[in-house]
């Protein structure tokens, strides 16, 4: 072993964080703009100290097998979906992740892809370039109110928190949620509810999910789903793809069951291109670019980086998904 850790970063994150690896590891970065494929991840995975991870590098048990010296994963993400966590720590490796420098960057994209449906945007957008715009039409492109309307959030954490703030008192909304935790924080500042799912998706105008995708979350938004909530309903997703049944989503979205969906999150990414979905006029698809912003990237970098140091040198990692695994990391 080098005197510096051995690590594999798995594509080009910003300046910010690959600087302060490269000064205190010996690195290698992956520079192709797709992922390394499983095949070339494991190969890697043989003699290194320390990866960093994208939410596209999936880390089960059998990859973790190939990984003999791995102390630290450190993942370039505050969703860690991709990362088989009891498998790390059973294995005595740290994970670390990127929570709270990109909260204000999604809630800012949550909103804009709730506007921009409930308002047609992208749709007008298509129309005016197609050249169908010939006059004012009174009855053209009618969208949906916003002020005053009742937000439904699921999974009230730090960017739901972020989302309802901006609806409650930017535009006045009613906020309703849904959590396995009580936000005390929500309910006195914003005057937010907690209620049973049901309850939300059947008062809410916009039904905007945030929540972590595990097994209790997949597919938590289906056909079911879709029947109880309003005709005008929209529906965003900035959290991940498979938290909603896409099949029935389109189909929603077909028949008017609901308005609307803005999604920057599909399943899988990127969609098919023969998905219904892309069909429809009145969804939105954005490129899960919720924390694409400069300082945001930077910032997230940044703790990618100090997440991966720490984990190589044996310290406490700044952002632990698995601090349990203290007891027994591997040296
Ligand atoms: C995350 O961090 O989990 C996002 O999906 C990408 O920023």
């Amino acid at each position: 072993m080098s005197a510096k850790g051995k690590v594999f970063v798995s594509r080009i994150i910003p300046e910010a964080g690959l600087a302060l690896i490269r000064a205190a590891c010996n690195a290698e970065i992956w520079e192709d703009p797709l992922p390394p494929p499983a095949d070339v991840l494991r190969s890697k995975l043989a003699d290194i100290d320390g990866l960093v991870s994208l939410l596209t590098d999936k880390l089960d048990a059998a990859v973790l097998d190939h990984a003999p010296r791995l102390k630290v994963v450190s993942n370039f993400a505050v969703g860690f979906n991709n990362i088989d966590v009891p498998a790390c720590t059973a294995r005595g490796i740290a994970v670390g992740n990127t929570p709270g420098v990109l909260t204000d960057a999604t809630a800012d994209m949550a909103f804009c892809l709730l506007i921009a449906a409930a308002r047609r945007v992208v749709e007008g957008h298509q129309y005016t370039l197609s050249g169908a715009w010939k006059t004012w039409e009174p009855l053209g492109h009618l969208g949906q109110d916003l002020a005053g309307r009742t937000i439904g959030i699921v999974g009230m954490g730090r960017i739901g928190y972020a989302l309802a703030r901006r609806c409650q008192r930017g535009w006045d909304m009613k906020v309703l949620y849904h959590d396995v935790y009580k936000n005390a924080n929500a309910e006195s500042e914003l005057g937010a509810k907690q209620v049973d799912l049901p309850t939300l998706l059947r008062e809410s105008d916009f039904v905007s999910l945030h929540a972590d995708l595990n097994d209790a979350t997949r597919g938590m938004i289906g056909a079911a789903q879709f029947k109880r909530m309003k005709r005008s309903a929209v529906l965003i997703n900035t959290a991940r793809g498979p938290l909603v049944d896409q099949k029935a989503l389109a189909d929603a979205l077909k028949s008017g069951t609901i308005f609307a969906a803005s999604l920057d999150v599909t399943d899988p990414e990127p969609p098919s291109m023969d998905d219904p979905l892309l069909k429809l006029p009145n969804v939105v698809i954005a490129p899960h670019i919720a924390s694409a912003t400069v300082e945001t990237r930077n910032r997230m970098a940044e703790i990618c980086a100090k997440n991966l140091i720490a984990g190589v040198t044996g310290q406490p990692l700044p952002a632990w998904v698995n601090p349990e695994v203290a007891p027994k990391r591997r040296t």
